[in-house]
């Protein structure tokens, strides 16, 4: 994978993605035998959209490889203000950086400015299109609490603006996985995600309500109803406080139930579930460290 850009989890095959939660495991038991992996290696950090975890973990992530960041900084401070397009500021970066993190607002905005650069290029999130190192850490989380073959997941919420879904949904189509995504009729999997599980021979369901097949899962992986991305505020509104969860709704479900979610939450998980066995979305939030080095680690090295 050297040099590789990373833009959607369609790109990589389960070798790749077992190859590098692999290493996460290695450098999750061990921190310190990577601490000067990538020395002096500067990650550029493009971030044209809000963002806490993947930002900092990142950060954190080259940090402990003994590298460091470039950081564009709010976009209100950058040459963007001033008129300049992604391709250039994509090409000027890349000058600084030995590979670069980029979020931005438009879906396919990654794979456009990956197509002017030379160093690796991963795409943070683009609109409403692919989020792959969020699936990284998601599948790591997955394999450690229940395993990724032999998987049943139910994926709710916002299945239509939630790219962390698109890329989680297109990346489990590596292992043997029932897929069973809950949402309201209006934010249903868009039809070029759909067609692309169905062409991979997937497994999938779609249910507009939990309560049925809550018992059925190992896994519930719950999403925040993605505001931003709605064009009219009715139309959120008709669907905002849906699809929530609490700790006495899932006394109904296997007592191993992982409850996951890519954070931030806002009212979807309340607050009495985090006192439960089934919470783990803190833990994988951490895991985006250990498995951020590991993706890094891997598009950095030297000869393959
Ligand atoms: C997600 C995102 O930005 O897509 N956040 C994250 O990276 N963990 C999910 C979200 O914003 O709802």
């Amino acid at each position: 994978m050297r040099h590789d850009h990373i833009t959607s989890t369609k790109q990589l095959s389960r070798g790749d993605i077992e190859a590098i939660l692999d290493r996460a495991s290695d450098i999750a038991a061990d921190p310190s035998a990577y601490a000067d992996r990538q020395e002096d290696a500067l990650l550029g950090l493009l971030f044209f959209e809000p963002s806490t975890r993947t930002k900092m973990s990142f950060s954190a992530a080259i940090k402990r490889l003994g590298g460091d960041i470039v950081d564009m900084g709010p976009v209100d401070s950058s040459s963007v203000k001033k008129g300049e397009s992604l391709a250039d500021t994509a090409r000027v970066v890349e000058g600084y950086a030995d590979a670069l993190v980029m979020r931005h607002p438009s879906e396919g905005s990654a794979q456009m400015a990956s197509e002017y650069v030379d160093v690796p290029l991963i795409n943070a999130g683009d609109g409403a299109g692919q989020h792959p190192t969020q699936t990284l850490l998601d599948l790591y989380t997955i394999r450690e609490s229940a395993g990724l073959d032999g998987l049943t997941i139910g994926i709710m919420g916002d299945l239509k603006y939630g790219r962390t879904v698109h890329s989680l949904a297109q990346a489990l189509t590596n292992f043997d996985a029932s897929q069973h995504f809950v949402s309201p009729e209006s934010l249903k999997l868009p039809r070029n995600v759909r067609y692309d599980l169905h062409e991979e021979g997937s497994s999938i369901k779609e249910h507009t309500d939990l309560e049925t097949i809550l018992p059925s899962l190992d896994v519930l992986y719950v999403t925040r109803i993605q505001e931003e991305r709605f064009p009219d505020e009715s139309e959120y509104r008709a669907v905002a406080g849906e699809y929530q969860i609490d700790a006495d709704l899932l006394s109904a479900a296997k007592d191993d139930l992982t409850v996951m979610h890519p954070l931030p939450r806002v009212d979807e998980i309340a607050y009495d579930v985090d006192e439960t066995s089934h919470a783990k979305y803190f833990e994988q939030a951490h895991n985006g460290v250990p498995v951020r080095m590991a993706l890094l680690d891997t598009l950095l090295e030297g000869e393959p």
